[in-house]
């Protein structure tokens, strides 16, 4: 564990914004991931004397996070990556700023980096507004979430989650993604990044939630993507699967046969080959996309790893993009 020391070789990636992981070749994802693993062990319940030896990066960085839709993972593991690295947040949501008397989205974006902050994290339900704000303004913007189209933190803590539990190397290995995948960002991200590392993706759902072949993931995918709209017959054949969240707030609507065609209940769970892993972004619809007894079975759920992975991986990406002078 080696948290205290820099990277040792600075990635290829040449960003100085996160606002898709489409851009990011299987080097740069990888560099970001070993980074974040040297960081696991300061996070979590019993990681006091690994905390105390981080190499404080972030000292008198002030990071926005500028969240206009709900979280609690995701502006909460923000928050604690940056303080961890010993910088500082400021905290603005859409009910309590001026965006609900009005304010554009940009023009709230260019009044917060005005205010001369080191980053801003973006969360929003329009796509594609992290990418406007990057180009308007001159200091590293994160993507949080945008709308149905990605969530790149997600996915690469996703990822991590899945080196941690089926190896380093990725290549060759299946996961399915159920659910709602067209109104998804975290599929969004994942498409974008398991593809990347190698990995064979099968798109699980009924055919209003799944978008239409071929689909684009990254130029850099080794992997395939592809799309099935029977669990039952994939479900066998998973090294992981990943289950999604409904996403009622952007309009999706499913049938009453939604949880016994697609849900993930502990007789479909026990099809799993081996200790084939079940991932979920959160937060969950227990009892529609995922059974109580499979998202808290000890040895098969990785939700819990997943969000410890979440804070490693922020701190990996705010080191990278806010630790050095950039731009
Ligand atoms: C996801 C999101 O907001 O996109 N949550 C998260 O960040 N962990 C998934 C979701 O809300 O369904």
């Amino acid at each position: 564990m080696t948290a205290t020391a820099s990277p040792t070789a600075a990635p290829a990636w040449a960003a100085t914004d996160l606002t898709t992981l489409a851009d990011l070749s299987p080097g740069d994802i990888t560099a970001l991931l070993d980074r974040a693993t040297e960081f696991v062990p300061t996070v979590g319940e019993a990681s006091c004397e690994h905390r105390s030896h981080l190499e404080q990066s972030l000292a008198g960085r002030i990071i926005a996070n500028l969240f206009l839709e709900d979280s609690t993972r995701t502006r909460g593991s923000f928050t604690v990556a940056a303080q961890r690295l010993g910088g500082t947040t400021l905290d603005m949501s859409g009910k309590g700023s001026s965006i609900s008397k009005g304010e554009t989205l940009l023009d709230t974006g260019l009044t917060v980096a005005a205010m001369g902050v080191d980053a801003i994290v973006m969360r929003t339900s329009v796509n594609e507004a992290p990418h406007m704000l990057a180009d308007h303004v001159d200091m590293p913007v994160i993507n949080a979430g945008d709308g149905n189209n990605e969530h790149p933190t997600q996915g690469l803590l996703d990822a991590l989650t899945l080196r941690q539990r089926l190896g380093s190397d990725l290549a060759g290995k299946r996961i399915a993604i159920v659910g709602d995948i067209r109104n998804s960002r975290v599929a969004g991200s994942n498409i974008r990044c398991l593809p990347t590392l190698g990995m064979d993706v099968v798109l699980v759902g009924p055919e209003s939630m799944c978008p239409d072949e071929p689909i684009s993931g990254s130029p850099h995918a080794t992997g395939s993507i592809t799309v099935a709209h029977d669990l039952d017959a994939v479900v066998a054949e998973l090294d992981a699967i990943m289950m999604l969240r409904v996403q009622f707030e952007r309009g999706s609507e499913i049938g009453d046969d939604y949880a016994e065609r697609y849900g993930l209940n502990e007789s479909r769970a026990a099809r799993l080959p081996g200790d084939a892993p079940v991932l979920h972004p959160g937060p969950m619809n227990r009892g529609l996309e995922i059974a109580d007894a499979v998202a808290d079975d000890p040895k098969r759920s990785a939700i819990r790893q997943q969000v410890t992975n979440g804070v490693a991986v922020r701190m990996a990406v705010l080191e990278r993009l806010c630790a050095s002078p950039h731009r």
